[in-house]
């Protein structure tokens, strides 16, 4: 029998049912119609005497359908069917496989056996979505497991490999073959009595209070202290309890869950990282690059070819003498060691992956490479001379990236007489380690570059967003804007200690003083300088970093900067810098007022939001959440508040646009009302349903 989501199939006393549902197997209405009706029917039918669950393609499930949430549920509901299968009188044993997750974890826990097949990433990634595992997961995982395991796997997501689940007991047995032999040879087994079957629910537990006590405190002092793990324990805990007192008590967490604000907010984060896929150039085929060379080998430099090697993709690095080179080699090398420090690959793996890295100081040396990027000091004048000479050497085709994090693409692209193979490639330092990659289309750039550019972005693990030519592109262009702001602040009289903590309370991991003491003030400083001839005499400037960097205090590789570095755990205001601020203040004849923190994020977060809604009036970014992924996999933004532009919506057009006028009142050049805010608040739209025109 073939169901549209379902394979079913009897082999004698066997059924097997086989999920069908592309690409995951999401468990949608259709899955649980399917799987309810088939579990109905089978335990029904005296000739079927085990049923076998497995799934077609990638994975048993990766879980409930993520598409249907925030949407009036349709029924059967998924705890509904797992209880079904529970209670058949006929064992129904699962095999997982894949990543089988949230949802599709909680269906293999209903099963009365569980077989998993090598390479099988099991997990419970719901608090990642702002919710608890909903299905039974919180009541039938401490059964299986031991307490402080359930509890790791459920509060943090993390994906159990499949030897790990074995050994755990969350898994009986590894199996071997497709899903599908897998299957029938676990039906098998419950059979001939060699895989024994008992329903999870009916396993009693006594849980350590101590150890559950201990894990909420935990995750309370966390900051933010977000609700979902925290509710995953306490349901947890109610695992002592007869199942079918549990399950409610679950269910009814999981529902307080799904209207949180947290909820729409890392659901939102998890759609951005998908949709900024989608582009104009997505129907362009890809260039192939099997080489790549990279000039430049500081931090940045060393990044990309580190991310490249780890992609398998060949580097050859340029420097200027041998000496640089080798010290390039070095740092390329330290970054694979600090990945095999992190457990990420074993020595083989480094030392298979360090093969790929040739290092010369000759650009001639890129002749015959597929990708260039160059990565050297941000100075249009020597990028392009460095393009110009490119266009000698480089062979047809080639593509010639730049990772400029502000500069004019279409100049450079101008130095060379192929400026349609030119594009932006911005990487985020650490450029191994950061997942953003904003990839800057120029006038000319043709659409298999850009293509090429995502294609890249996805075999380094990266989250490409494709960005507009403008000054700081989509993320330091917002950033530049909003970050002035902050020193208005602390011109005005509120402390820089009050402004990070006020930040850091709302959710950033760092706040604004302590990220550019952690960058190095150096950078903001040069940036300033480069602009000062452009500055419009009406705009409003603080000098007070400006001071800071005279005194060549830039921050922790100094030793000091808005605080001091003597103890690198803690973080001490610094005294110097703290007179400096009451300097500037009197010289700019501030009369210091205070600001509540509830202000400071006001403030912040509205100067951050207007340019961002400038960057998407301007098709700088293509749409709202363009925007928000940039933030969230570059700039640490919270994650659970979605974005900048999400997190926009939650306040209202309107109400942006009355703090806007009010503060306006005080400085008219920086504090103006976006177009796009206009329209939305006269339209009555949200930047979310500007995502789906
Ligand atoms: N529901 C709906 N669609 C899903 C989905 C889900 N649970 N999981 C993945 N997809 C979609 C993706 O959106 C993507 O769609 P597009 O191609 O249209 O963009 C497609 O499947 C392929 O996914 P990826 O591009 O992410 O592929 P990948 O190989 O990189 O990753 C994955 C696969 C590990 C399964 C990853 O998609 C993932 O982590 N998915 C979410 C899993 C999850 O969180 N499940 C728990 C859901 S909550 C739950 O189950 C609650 C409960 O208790 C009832």
């Amino acid at each position: 029998m073939t169901d549209d989501v379902l394979n079913i199939t009897q082999e004698g006393p066997v059924a097997l049912i086989g999920l069908n549902n592309p690409p995951v197997n999401a468990l949608g209405a259709a899955l649980r119609q399917g799987l309810s009706d088939a579990i109905r029917d089978l335990d029904a039918d005296p000739s079927v005497k085990v049923i076998a669950l497995y799934g077609e393609g990638r994975a048993l499930s990766a879980g409930a359908d993520i598409r249907e949430f925030g949407k009036p549920p349709v029924p059967p509901r998924l705890p509904d069917v797992l209880d079904q299968i529970e209670g058949s009188d006929t064992p129904v044993v699962a095999v997982m496989h894949g990543t089988t997750l949230g949802g599709g974890l909680e269906l293999a826990l209903a099963a009365h056996a569980r077989v998993v097949l090598p390479g099988a990433r099991l997990g419970l990634p719901e608090v990642t979505l702002g919710l608890l595992p909903g299905a039974g997961g919180t009541q039938r995982l401490p059964r299986l497991v031991p307490l402080e395991k359930a509890i790791e796997i459920i509060s943090t997501g993390r994906q159990v490999p499949a030897d790990e689940a074995l050994e755990l007991g969350l898994a009986d047995d590894m199996g071997q073959g497709t899903p599908q032999e897998a299957a029938r040879a676990a039906a098998q087994a419950v059979l001939d009595g060699s895989l024994p079957t008992r329903p999870t629910g009916g396993i009693s537990v006594t849980l350590d209070r101590d150890v559950l006590d201990q894990a909420i405190s935990r995750l309370q002092n966390r900051r933010p202290a977000l609700q979902a793990p925290i509710k995953a324990v306490e349901a947890i805990a109610l695992a002592e309890k007869p199942i079918s007192e549990g399950l409610p008590g679950e269910r009814a967490a999981f529902m307080d869950l799904m209207d949180s604000p947290d909820r729409q907010g890392l659901i939102h984060a998890f759609t951005a990282e998908r949709a900024v896929r989608h582009i104009p150039e997505s129907d362009a085929t890809p260039r192939r690059i099997d080489s790549a060379g990279v000039i430049g080998g500081g931090t940045m430099g060393v990044g990309i070819a580190t991310a490249l090697i780890t992609a398998g993709i060949p580097v050859t690095l340029i420097e200027m003498s041998a000496e640089q080179a080798d010290k390039a080699r070095v740092g390329v090398m330290k970054n694979l060691d600090g990945a095999v420090k992190r457990g990420k690959m074993d020595a083989a793996k480094r030392d298979d992956l360090a093969r790929g890295l040739t290092v010369a100081t000759d650009l001639a040396s890129l002749s015959d490479v597929d990708l260039v990027i160059e990565a050297v000091f941000e100075d249009l004048e020597v990028k392009t001379q460095i393009f110009g000479k490119l266009d000698g050497i480089c062979k047809s085709g080639a593509i010639l990236a730049t990772n400029t994090s502000y500069l004019d693409v279409n100049r450079i692209a101008a130095a060379t007489s192929r400026p349609q193979d030119v594009i932006g490639l911005h990487f985020f330092s650490p450029a191994h380690v950061m997942r953003l990659l904003e990839v800057v289309v120029a006038d000319q750039t043709a659409a298999d570059v850009v293509a090429t550019a995502f294609d890249l972005a996805g075999r380094m693990k990266k989250v490409a967003v494709r960005s507009g030519v403008c000054d700081g592109f989509i993320g330091n262009r917002i950033l530049a804007h909003y970050r002035k702001v902050a020193d208005y602040m602390l011109e005005d009289g509120v402390s820089y200690q009050q402004i990070d903590r006020a930040l850091e309370d709302f959710g950033f991991a760092m706040g604004p003083f302590a990220v550019g003491d952690l960058a190095g003030l150096d950078i903001g400083w040069a940036t300033r300088k480069r602009k000062a001839p452009t500055r419009p005499a009406t705009e409003r400037y603080v000098e007070i970093a400006d001071r800071i960097c005279e005194r060549g205090w830039f921050g922790r590789k100094t030793g000091q900067g808005y605080y001091l570095y003597d103890d690198p755990k803690a973080r001490t205001p610094n005294p110097g810098a703290q007179q400096i601020v009451e300097a500037e203040r009197q010289r700019a004849g501030v009369t210091p007022r205070d600001f509540s923190d509830e202000e400071i994020v006001a403030r912040y977060m509205t100067a951050m939001i207007s340019e961002a809604a400038r960057v998407v009036e301007e098709g700088i970014a293509l749409r709202p959440i363009d925007v928000d992924a940039v933030f969230l996999f570059g700039y640490g933004f919270p994650r659970h508040l979605g974005g900048p532009l999400n997190y926009a919506d939650r306040i209202g057009a309107r109400d942006l646009i009355r703090r806007i006028e009010n503060y306006s009142t005080e400085d008219p050049h920086y504090w103006q009302v976006p177009t796009l805010l206009r329209e939305l608040a006269e339209s009555g739209r949200s930047f979310a349903d500007l995502n789906k025109e």
